[in-house]
This record gives C-alpha cells, structure tokens and sequence, in this order.
C-alpha cells in the first residue's frame, strides 16, 4: 500500500483552530459506583482492575481526561498483585482507601490514606494488597499524550529490581568524550556529533513518596492564606529530578491546596490543563464563566488549556489535589499564562521571566 502526503496550501486552507476541551465534572458518587463496579469480578490478564475516565472529546484512540493527561481509578482486594511491568509513562498516584504496597524499580512503599507516590519512565512496577480492606488510589499518567503521537512502549521487562538509568562504569570514557562539540558562531549554534545524541546525560528519576503524615505538617504556612493574596494557597509536591521544570514528574505537577477559610483565587489562564480532586471542603469553580459546585470526593477537569477559571473556596477550606501538564509545557516551551485575565501579559512561562505574587505586602499570614 502507498501512502500519500496532503498537501495544504495555506492560501486555500482555513487557519488552524485549536478545539477547546470541555470543563467535566466527575461526582463522588460516580466514581465510588466505578470502584464498586470494578471490585465485582476478577482482575485483567495483568491482575488490576482500573478503570480510565476518558473525555469525550479525547481523540479517537486517545484515554486522556485531559489532552495529556490519562486518569484511572484502580483498585485491589486483599491478597491480590499485579503483573510486574514497565513502560515509557510517567506517573502519579493517590491512595483513597486502605493501604498498598508499592515496588518500583528498587524501591518498595508501603503506602496509606491520601499518600501520593511517583513512578518513573521504564521502571518494573508491582502494585499489592497485603492488607485486610481494599486497596484504591487514583492514578495519573502521560499515556494520553503517549498515545496521541503513538509513542507508548510497555514490556514485561526481566526481574523487578532493575534500574531504569545506566551509567558508565567508573573511569570508562563515553565515546561521547572523544567527539566534542564544534561552536559555529557567536550565537551559541553548534554541532553535535552522533555519540551525543545516543548517550545524553541520564537524570535518575528515583519513585518518591509524599506521605500524607509528613505533607500535612507541613501546611500551616498555606493554611492561614486569605483572599487578598493573589497567590494560590498551595505547596508543589516536588521531584528535584525535574529542576527548573518543578514537577512532581517529568509532565506533572502534582499540588496539595490547602486553605482553613474562605479563599477566593483571581480569574486566569493557562495552556497547561489541570485536573482538581477535592479530597476535603467545598467550594465552586467559574470555568469559562459556567459555575461547578463541588465538594469532597469530587474530581474535575477544572482548567481545560486556556480556558479562563477561577476557584472559590468556601466554609471551613478544602484540600485539593491538582495534576497539571505545567512541565510538559515548560519543556517545550509553550506554557503560554496569562494571571490578569482582564488586561495582563500573555508570558511564555519557563521561557519568559513570570509573575509574582503580592506575597511581600500580604500582612494577614497567621
Ligand atoms: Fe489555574
């Protein structure tokens, strides 16, 4: 068979229109139906049982909640492990119920109630139940963006415990070291030779853990935020192995908002989708002007990319999960931002200097 190019002639095509995705709310009650639907019956061919929460306007053989981003519920009974696997996403999870044991590469986590893990790309991971009630946790991956430019590997890989990042033995030149880069011109262009481009420096991206024991100790420098700041009341659960990207993995960032009263947050936007759990409080969200009320249990694409959004936090505060593709952006250099919805700069962030926040003037931080 002959595959044939389209050719598109800009003077005869209409210009490109990116869709904007839908805000969609995903209630309590629904997805406690979809954790009882998948306790009845028997896992998979690779023990789990989950279950991927798809927007309906993901592209044909794309499961992405968001365009990046896939979401699952995943569960196991006690007693029960999954078939050791790897593959090229990275990830995030939230335990929501009873406790997990987590091996990843060569790293095993005994996680519980509201604690939240990473995983490396390429890493063998075995999720268990060893414990006397079920096991749930919400998971996110990159594998929507993954399959939408039909990049996603996975295999069986030989033995858990194998670690994903390779290094030279000690005092063993890289054949790299013997083909240095050639400068071209004042500008900093260069060449590279091949040895580069097949040995980069590997950043070892180790499973982290962020215990909700430890995290919530930690909150009371966010808790005591009030509307007024223009900041978010918030901390970054951070993977130093992401740098200047400050993401909990190399397509994420995952936030813990955390805030004891009303907080109202300014009307903005970004091209970085984020996705709320709301895992204690109430409150609402304004997405491209139509309101969501939510509350505990709620999980919403709340900030579809570049649209316009704000969140109002009401009563005695909530505690919300946020998942966003930020470094994905960042790297790429597209996370386009706008923080002043009325008349602020559109900033490439990551690229251009950013914004601040009102922080130094902000005199109400208990
Ligand atoms: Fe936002």
């Amino acid at each position: 068979m002959t595959t044939t190019a389209h050719l598109l002639d800009s003077r005869h095509e209409p210009r490109y229109q990116r869709e904007a995705w839908a805000p969609l709310m995903i209630s309590a009650a629904e997805i406690e139906a979809a954790f009882r639907a998948l306790e009845a019956g028997d896992p998979d061919d690779r023990g789990r049982r989950e279950m991927l929460i798809v927007h309906p306007q993901a592209p044909r053989g794309v499961r992405g909640l968001a365009p990046a981003t896939q979401v699952s519920l995943g569960v196991l009974l006690p007693g029960e492990s999954t078939v050791p696997i790897r593959a090229n996403t990275t990830g995030l999870s939230m335990c929501l119920n009873g406790n997990g044991t987590i091996e990843i590469g060569t790293r095993t986590m005994t996680v519980g109630f509201q604690d939240v893990w990473t995983k490396p790309s390429m890493s063998m991971e075995v999720l268990s139940n060893n414990g006397t009630t079920a096991f749930r946790y919400l998971r996110y991956t990159n594998a929507a963006l993954l399959e939408a430019i039909s990049s996603y590997y996975e295999d069986f890989g030989s033995t858990v415990g194998s670690e994903p990042a390779r290094s030279a033995p000690d005092g063993k030149r890289r054949a790299k070291d013997l083909a240095p880069a050639v400068e071209l011109s004042d500008d900093g262009s260069q060449l590279l030779p091949y040895e580069h481009i097949i040995d980069p420096d590997p950043v070892t991206d180790r499973p982290l853990l962020f215990a909700w024991d430890d995290v919530s100790q930690h909150l009371s420098g966010v808790l005591g935020l009030r509307t007024g700041y223009t900041g978010r009341p918030l901390y970054c659960l951070y993977n130093p192995s992401t740098g200047r990207l400050n993401g909990t993995t190399p397509s994420f960032f995952a936030t813990i908002t955390a805030i004891g009263g009303d907080f109202a947050g300014g009307t903005h936007r970004h091209m970085s989708s984020a996705i709320n759990y709301h895992f204690a409080g109430n409150g609402y969200s304004v997405v491209e002007g139509q309101r969501f009320d939510w509350s505990a249990g709620d999980l919403m694409l709340s900030a579809p990319g570049w649209a316009a959004h704000a969140h109002t936090i009401t009563g005695a505060g909530a505690r919300i999960l946020t998942v966003q593709d930020h470094p994905l952006h960042t790297s790429t250099g597209s996370l386009v931002w706008q923080e002043d919805i009325d008349n602020g700069e559109v900033l490439a962030l990551g690229t251009q200097s950013g914004f601040e926040t009102n922080l130094a003037e902000y005199a109400d931080r208990s």
